[in-house]
């Protein structure tokens, strides 16, 4: 696997893959690479022939209180896991490759954007959107793996690919999860062993409410009680838990069409997102 830094070299790179007429699939990461990123680039593996990953914490998608400075960086063993995970390329800039002097371009996605976790990280959307577009500029993929964890993510890259007409298929892969449920996240680190038991309750009330939902019970209801047990098991802030349409995000006060169940919440010092997908019944 080759380790690129500028975006000549990735260039020359990807065009020397390219060269065999196989498509090229992308998986963009912010590095501290667990099973869920590696299910992304598995399934970029059967999808194209050659594979190109980036690890690059991308500081505009942080607020000033957030854990830029923290956040777990560990690019020698990720790199280990990309190679034997069967990766061409690893994509490894730093923030003056990425962000050149004097750069002043941002992209914005109205409305998927907001609300949700776009409501507590402001200009968060905001950061990814530019980032993953700027990705797409240097890497060129055919198609772009994103982890369904991250929904409103997932739904804001649609949107802005749609939007701007932009030439690469987007694949959301389900989320990876613990035996217990949790859902694998680079974050999932920083929990304390107790913190860690108490995070079981976000996938279980999620289920729950899911399970309630999709057989009739009153939205708002359910909802409630996902968000009661949540602060039961010690969740604090429960930032939300809501319904939302599954691919405008448009809240949902009944299950009427395809619907995302999404919640965010704090434990300690950090914050937990989750989401399911609930269909009504046929
Ligand atoms: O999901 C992530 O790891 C990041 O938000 C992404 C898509 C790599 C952009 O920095």
């Amino acid at each position: 696997m080759q380790i690129v830094r500028d975006v000549e070299s990735l260039r020359n790179a990807v065009d020397a893959l390219r060269s065999d007429g196989g498509r090229v699939a992308f998986v963009p990461t912010m590095g501290a690479l667990h099973d869920g990123h590696m299910a992304l680039v598995a399934e970029a593996r059967r999808r194209a022939a050659h594979v190109v990953a980036s690890i690059f914490v991308n500081p505009t998608q942080f607020a000033p209180n957030e854990d830029l400075s923290t956040y777990p960086r560990r690019e020698a063993t990720d790199a280990r896991m990309l190679e034997e995970e069967g990766c061409d390329i690893l994509w490894a800039p730093d923030a003056a490759a990425m962000y050149p002097e004097g750069h002043s371009t941002t992209i914005s996605v109205a409305g998927v954007s907001e609300g949700l976790c776009g409501a507590s990280r402001p200009g968060h959307f905001d950061g990814v959107a530019t980032v993953v577009a700027k990705l797409f500029n240097q890497v060129r993929p055919d198609i772009a793996l994103f982890g369904e964890k991250d929904y409103q993510q997932l739904t804001v890259i649609r949107r802005m690919v749609r939007d701007l007409d932009m030439a690469v298929e987007i694949v959301g892969v389900p989320t990876q999860r613990e035996a217990d449920g949790l859902a694998l996240s680079s974050r999932n680190a920083y929990l304390s062993e107790e913190e860690r038991q108490a995070a079981r309750a976000l996938p279980r009330a999620l289920g729950e409410a899911a399970s309630a939902i999709a057989g009739g019970a009153d939205v708002a209801e359910a909802l409630a009680k996902a968000a009661e047990k949540l602060a039961k098991a010690g969740f604090n802030p429960v930032e939300y838990v809501e319904l939302r349409d599954a691919e405008t995000l448009e809240p949902l006060s009944a299950l009427d069409r395809p619907a995302r169940l999404l919640a965010a919440a704090r434990l300690g010092r950090t914050r937990l997102i989750d989401n399911l997908a609930v269909s009504p019944r046929e």
